[in-house]
């Protein structure tokens, strides 16, 4: 019977906010601390919860958090405006405006209207071009969470299969980015590919991000393989709703040398990374004259 390494996110995540607790200590000591405006559009509840979480670990590590809370019937030009104040707030380092936004609402105008260098999702334009030229920007966090858990499991991943299942702006395709930027063989499968379970059984590495509860099994899968799960997928059962991912984990399990639990496993990376691009926002924005009320 095949065991896998059960891959502990919340472990991961520990360390990771420690080493950004431990800059935001040195940050504050001369006086800077990091600050993320965080923009909630509406009352979906799992976006609330999202939110929340967030904001209590900006308060575990340090780093200052102003919440915007604006109603679901509120128009674009009144976000837009929000988008102005908080790009020209000199004490605000970082802007999240949580997804997804209400029908009324143009999303990729919101993103692209948040400054770049605030853009601690890694979603704007530049940010996206920077990652896919490989040079230094803020990457999106979710990607940046799973290279992490990667290199911990295989450390250096030159030459190894990846197949990253699903093609999101959010997840897929920066994912994708970064995989190649490792040195990885990319496959990207989405609903258009033939036959995505055999291309998928070449991988050594899957992410699965697409959003389509438990569809990854073990007939998808080839020995070995490390079994990244993105999905987050609430189903209903008898009497109760569970969560899930796109990964059906029982049956993975018989194949995979390595796989994330969901929850426990990615969820909690995502928002570690949003903290260190936080840090690391406040800290490019140090180096650009004129950026910051520091300087
Ligand atoms: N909604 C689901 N995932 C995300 C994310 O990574 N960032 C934002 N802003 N909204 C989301």
């Amino acid at each position: 019977m095949n065991t896998p390494r059960i891959i502990d996110g919340k472990a991961a995540a520990r360390e990771v906010l420690a080493a950004v607790k431990h800059e935001v200590e040195m940050l504050c000591a001369e006086g800077l601390q990091p600050c993320l405006a965080v923009v909630l559009v509406g009352n979906d509840p799992a976006s609330r919860v999202y939110v929340r979480n967030k904001v209590e670990r900006c308060a575990e590590v340090g780093i200052c958090s102003i919440e915007h809370l604006l109603p679901a019937d509120i128009d674009q030009a009144t976000v837009l405006a929000l988008i102005a104040d908080l790009n020209a707030d000199p004490r605000v380092n970082g802007i999240l405006v949580q997804m997804p936004l209400p029908k009324q609402i143009d999303e990729a105008a919101v993103i692209q209207a948040i400054d770049p260098r605030k853009d601690v999702d890694g979603f704007h334009r530049e940010n996206v071009g920077a990652l896919s030229l490989g040079q230094p920007a803020l990457y999106p966090c979710t990607p940046s969470g799973c290279m992490y858990l990667l290199n911990q499991v295989l450390g250096d991943l030159s030459g190894k299969h990846a197949v990253v299942v699903g093609r999101s702006n959010i997840v897929g395709k920066p994912m994708a980015a970064l995989l190649l930027q490792a040195n990885c063989t990319v496959t990207v499968l989405h609903s258009r590919s033939v036959d995505a379970p055999r291309l998928c059984r070449e991988a050594d590495i899957v992410i699965a991000a697409v959003g389509r509860p438990q569809l990854i099994n073990a007939d998808w899968l080839k020995e070995g393989a490390v079994v990244i799960d993105v999905g987050i997928n609430r189903i209903a059962e008898a009497d109760r709703t569970r969560l899930v991912g796109d990964v059906d984990f029982a049956s993975a399990s018989q194949k995979a040398a390595a796989i994330t639990p969901v929850p426990g496993g990615v969820g909690p990376m995502t928002i570690a990374f949003l903290l260190q691009n936080t840090v690391r926002a406040l800290r490019q924005q140090l180096s650009v004259p004129g950026a910051h009320h520091a300087l």
